[in-house]
């Protein structure tokens, strides 16, 4: 797929969807007013209920749903912007205060997150950051059937719009669950020993993804030799790294979307990356194995930055997830070289609506009001 430039606008949660984890027009004037971005990647979209570790996620399960990011595709596509979807399970980073009839967040197996916090409802019903919870280990039948959920999820992102999906593999969600060799002790086809056994519920859901939108409209998130929310360090990770690289490369992936690298913290409220940490020996055999384009995303804040890694040859894109939030421009503030503003932390993640969300000047029309003014 052609896209304008090689920025990327990094999947962020916001919190502003409606009640039942509704998009809505406000969502759509925000991503709207994104759209000079090369690609943008929409927000960790829960596949089903069952996925939700973080309250205030929207979903893509329901009609509803479906009809509220209409909305968010039509208005990105009027302003010529192309829009992916980022779908993910979040497995046993979970908690049964958000799990439907109160049951045990999805594991592995029955290891819990030991140190890591999921934002879910306290004893109280007060919403904050709490331990994750000891998960259930899901049945053989019910890892294949969750594929079957994945598939009915990506027909759903196709009638909204969506030019493509991407399959939120990364950060230490179910899908890198069952890829740590250390972590998946099953002893079923979905894990054990081999590495074919410990991805092959990522590829079956791949294949699905590709089945539902094609080749070339499928993006795969990964956060190599990571091990943010309690994976435990997996001596296998580059193994598994290019044995991914290459069979996604096989199903005609779009591309491999590389977090590189998110420091040990509770929460992602906490999280900090690693400054332009990558492995260049690593990233070159990637390359060599995956004929699709590579983003590289954690922690870019300026031109430079991005430049020196764009020129590295390694990488095709550079996400940005930060610096859009107070710069729907990004895009034309990098061309010119445009300073950039600076978001309020404390308006991420409300439900104050448009207050610092949607209410960020593009740079020109800042400028230019204070000349008029
Ligand atoms: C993550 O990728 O770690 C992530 C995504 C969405 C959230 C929180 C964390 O709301």
């Amino acid at each position: 797929m052609p896209l304008k430039n090689r920025i990327v606008m990094a999947p962020m949660t916001r919190t502003r969807n409606s009640e039942g984890d509704i998009p809505n027009a406000l969502m759509a004037t925000y991503y709207g007013q994104r759209a000079s971005a090369g690609l943008i990647v929409a927000e960790a979209t829960d596949v089903s209920p069952s996925s939700k570790g973080y309250a205030l996620t929207p979903g893509i399960y329901a009609d509803v749903q479906r009809q509220g990011w209409r909305l968010v595709t039509d208005e990105v596509h009027r302003n010529k912007g192309t829009i992916f979807l980022q779908i993910w399970h979040v497995g046993r980073m979970a908690h049964s205060s958000l799990m439907p009839n109160g049951e045990a967040p999805w594991g592995v197996t029955e290891q819990r997150a030991e140190h890591s916090d999921v934002f879910a409802h306290d004893a109280d019903g007060k919403l904050g950051y709490i331990r994750a919870g000891k998960p259930r280990r899901l049945e053989t039948d019910e890892v294949s059937a969750l594929v079957g959920t994945f598939s009915l999820a990506f027909a759903h992102a196709r009638q909204a719009g969506f030019d493509g999906v991407e399959i939120h593999a990364a950060n230490g969600y179910l899908f890198e669950q069952f890829m740590n060799s250390v972590l998946n002790t099953r002893t079923d086809r979905y894990g054990g020993a081999r590495m074919e056994d410990r991805t092959r519920f990522l590829l079956e859901v791949v294949d699905a993804a590709v089945r539902e939108l094609g080749p070339g409209r499928v993006g795969v998130r990964l956060s190599p030799f990571g091990t943010f929310n309690s994976l435990p360090a997996d001596p296998q990770a580059e193994q598994t790294l290019l044995y991914l690289a290459e069979q996604l490369g096989r199903r005609g992936v779009a591309y491999m979307h590389l977090v590189y690298q998110l420091m040990p913290s509770a929460n992602m409220e906490s999280a900090e990356f690693k400054e332009h940490h990558i492995d260049h020996a690593v990233l070159a055999k990637v390359r060599a194995a995956f004929p699709g384009s590579i983003i590289w995303c954690g922690g870019f804040t300026s031109r430079e930055g991005a430049q020196a890694a764009l020129d590295t040859g390694l990488v095709d894109l550079i996400a940005f997830g930060r610096p859009y939030i107070a710069n729907p421009d990004l895009a034309e503030r990098l061309a010119h070289g445009w300073p950039l503003a600076e978001a309020d932390r404390s308006t991420y993640y409300t439900r104050r609506g448009e207050v610092g969300y949607t209410d960020f000047p593009a740079y020109r029309a800042d400028s230019l009001a204070a000349v008029a003014g």
